[in-house]
């Protein structure tokens, strides 16, 4: 029998605090892990700071205490972020616009054609390398957007709110295209939504965070051995995970004025 493991820990929170330089204190205290393989939500009302720990992960902002670790070095090919905006180049194909991350390492076109090519249809989108933005809805734009943040095969996937502008129905084919995504790559997902339900249906683990100051103020596991369909969404465990994590987001905005 194959020994278990520990799943590797691939960044390390521990007491991290961001003060921005007009004084808000985005973040205090935070102590989290992102564990190899697991798809982690970041749940919390507007203002909690979870666009920051995003940042702060990716290395794009620094934090202001606490120490910041990661088990990899080269963060501009390991992570992967998709905004919450599509932010395509409207003048750029899709194919283009997918080719970017490796055009800025060197790449050639025709060498990059097959990486483009493959992270387009990894989307579903392999019928739409010509086609420019405003040919496409805003789910396929989305599509587009998560093919550039994989192109480069990322161990750590950072998604900040990418399906809020999408209506219901676009909302649920993305939500289970990323899971087969996540089982068919591998990859470790960091996702953040104001949404309960789509926190449930996603998460291996939901992180809730409450504001000012910034702070996680639950955690909650998910068990996620029953297959994510249509039968989940309306099942006794997946109402349950609702329950639980919409019980933790009002406990953590309890107090708050709204
Ligand atoms: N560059 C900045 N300068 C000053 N304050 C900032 C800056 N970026 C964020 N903030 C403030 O820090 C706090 C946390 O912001 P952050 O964007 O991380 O929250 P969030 O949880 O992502 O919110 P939302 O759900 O609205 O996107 C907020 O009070 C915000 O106004
Ligand atoms: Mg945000």
């Amino acid at each position: 029998m194959l020994e278990m493991t520990r799943p590797q820990t691939l960044v390390a929170l521990r007491g991290i605090g961001k003060t921005y330089a007009n004084g808000t204190r985005a973040l205090e205290g935070v102590d989290l892990d992102i564990r190899a393989g697991e798809f982690l939500t970041l749940l919390g009302p507007s203002g909690c700071g979870k666009s920051t720990i995003l940042r702060l992960i990716a290395g794009l902002d620094a934090p202001s205490g606490g120490v910041l670790t990661r088990a990899f070095d080269n963060l501009g090919a390991e992570i992967g972020f998709v905004f919450q905006e599509p932010t395509l180049m409207p003048w750029a194909s899709a194919f283009d616009n997918v080719f970017l991350p490796l055009r800025l390492q060197g790449q050639s076109r025709r060498t990059a054609a097959p990486s483009v090519e493959e992270a387009l249809s990894l989307v579903g989108l392999a019928d739409f390398a010509a086609a420019y933005p405003r040919e496409l809805s805003g789910g396929m734009r989305m599509r587009v957007s998560i093919a550039r943040a994989l192109v480069l095969r990322p161990l750590l996937l950072l998604m900040d709110e990418p399906f809020a502008a999408l209506d219901e129905i676009a909302r649920f084919r993305l939500n289970d295209d990323l899971l087969r995504l996540q089982e068919e790559l591998g990859a470790t997902i960091v996702f953040v939504t104001h949404s309960v339900y789509e926190s449930a249906y996603l998460s291996s683990r939901i992180v809730v965070m409450a504001a000012r100051p910034g702070r996680i103020t639950a955690e909650i596991g998910v068990d996620n051995a029953a297959a994510r369909d249509e039968a989940y969404r309306v099942s006794a465990a997946y109402a349950a995970t609702c329950k639980r994590a919409a019980g933790a987001l009002r406990d953590a905005v309890h107090g708050e004025d709204l």
